[in-house]
């Protein structure tokens, strides 16, 4: 097909719009008015159809009285043919739709004037490869689309969807930014306010050696529980600054992370698990920790992480096949994050073991009865 002049200026107009902000729902507005101008149809609005079905009405642009009635209840409440055919797989290109049963129930209802509004023609949005919204438009009094008009209403909704498509990827890539940088915020934490807390509390204990005297040593000892109090308390800071991810659950959030520390895990799933809230919030502290751990001191250069639902027990193991633990006395004063996972699971009625061996690795295993999201909702 070859567009007209006035056709070329219409999709130049919007690829321009489009490719001015990364906020969608701004984006979506500004488009639809710009769309409005140049084609001199009176009004539209997009709809936005998430993977479950479920869609939202994402911009509109001069809707008649009956349509945005009560902040558009109709439009986001009720039923219409477009979105019937969409989730029917029969919206596939640019359609006249014979005529809006929003209108229809804008009439019956007596929501206000149609201002001519009957019918409208509704184009499916999509990139390349995958449908995710609706763009509708109306005139007054105008029940038929021509072949042309459809044709362009098919051009702008691909570049609409092409713009969608990049919004959202830069959505994902400014989560990833913010992951990383709590993660860097937490590792610095970590290694500096950590350490420093680490030599107050060796060095109170160095100094106690020193002394007889009564008081001085009761002081040294009080900075020496002070500084480890202290250990403590960043070191739940920490966890709770990496605590961010688990919103798409379990086995990306360790992909992630994985990814953000630089540390090739391979992860394997088995049994079907439907975890509580606590229960993933749990596993996945703990595979924080222990993959840490990996990284830090193992030497390897891959990690293991087993999940496995087994007759209401859930096992969680994180294997790597490096160095082994090694003698470090002073890890047990400043050592936290063993001992917070260990902690955590027998808190939760759980077993905890580690098995290191030198130069042969290190397997951590965590035992948690399964409690199902119901009971815990009942007894909480
Ligand atoms: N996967 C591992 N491979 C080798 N050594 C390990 C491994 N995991 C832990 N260790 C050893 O066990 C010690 C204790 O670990 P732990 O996580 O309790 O403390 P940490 O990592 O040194 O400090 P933090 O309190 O920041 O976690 C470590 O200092 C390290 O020597
Ligand atoms: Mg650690």
């Amino acid at each position: 097909m070859s567009e007209s002049p006035s056709e070329l200026k219409t999709l130049k107009e919007i690829a321009e719009t489009l490719n001015q902000g990364n906020d969608l729902q701004i984006v979506l507005n500004e488009v639809l008015k710009k769309l409005l101008d140049l084609t001199g149809f009176k009004t539209g609005w997009i709809f936005l159809v998430a993977d479950n079905g479920t869609f939202e009405l994402a911009a509109h642009s001069a809707l008649p009285e009956a349509l945005s009635w009560e902040n558009c209840r109709l439009m986001c409440d009720s039923n219409c043919y477009c979105i019937d055919q969409y989730w029917n797989g029969r919206l596939k290109s640019a359609t006249n739709i014979i005529n809006c049963e929003r209108i229809y129930h804008a009439i019956k209802q007596k929501t206000g004037d149609t201002e001519g509004i009957t019918h409208h023609a509704t184009v499916p949005l999509r990139d390349q490869k995958k449908r995710f919204g609706l763009l509708n438009v109306a005139s007054p009094n105008k029940n038929q689309y021509s072949e042309k008009e459809l044709a362009l209403l098919e051009a702008v909704a691909l570049q609409i969807g092409t713009a969608v498509k990049r919004i959202r990827l830069s959505e994902i890539e400014q989560q990833n930014v913010v992951l990383k940088e709590r993660n860097r915020l937490a590792q610095d934490l970590h290694d500096s306010v950590n350490q420093i807390l680490f030599s107050i509390s060796l060095t109170a204990k160095a100094a106690r050696e020193t002394t007889l005297d009564e008081s001085l040593l009761e002081q040294l000892n009080f900075i020496q529980l002070l500084s480890r109090d202290a250990l403590a308390e960043m070191k739940s800071l920490i966890w709770e600054l990496r605590s961010e991810g688990l919103k798409n659950g379990i086995v990306e959030a360790i992909e992630n992370y994985a990814s953000l520390i630089g540390l090739p895990v391979e992860l394997t799933v088995t049994g079907s698990i439907a975890l509580s809230a606590k229960e993933e919030e749990l596993i996945w502290r703990i595979t924080q920790e222990a993959l840490n751990n990996c990284k830090k001191h193992s030497q390897a250069d891959k990690a293991f992480v087993t999940i496995i639902s087994l007759k209401g027990q859930l096992l969680l193991e994180i294997e790597d096949f490096g160095i082994g633990f090694r003698y470090d006395p002073d890890a047990q004063i400043h050592s936290l994050g063993i001992k917070g996972m260990e902690d955590r699971t027998k808190k939760y009625g759980g077993k905890f073991s580690v098995k290191t061996a030198k130069n042969k690795g290190t397997k951590i295993r965590v035992a948690l009865p399964i409690i199902s999201p119901e009971k815990e909702e009942k007894g909480s």
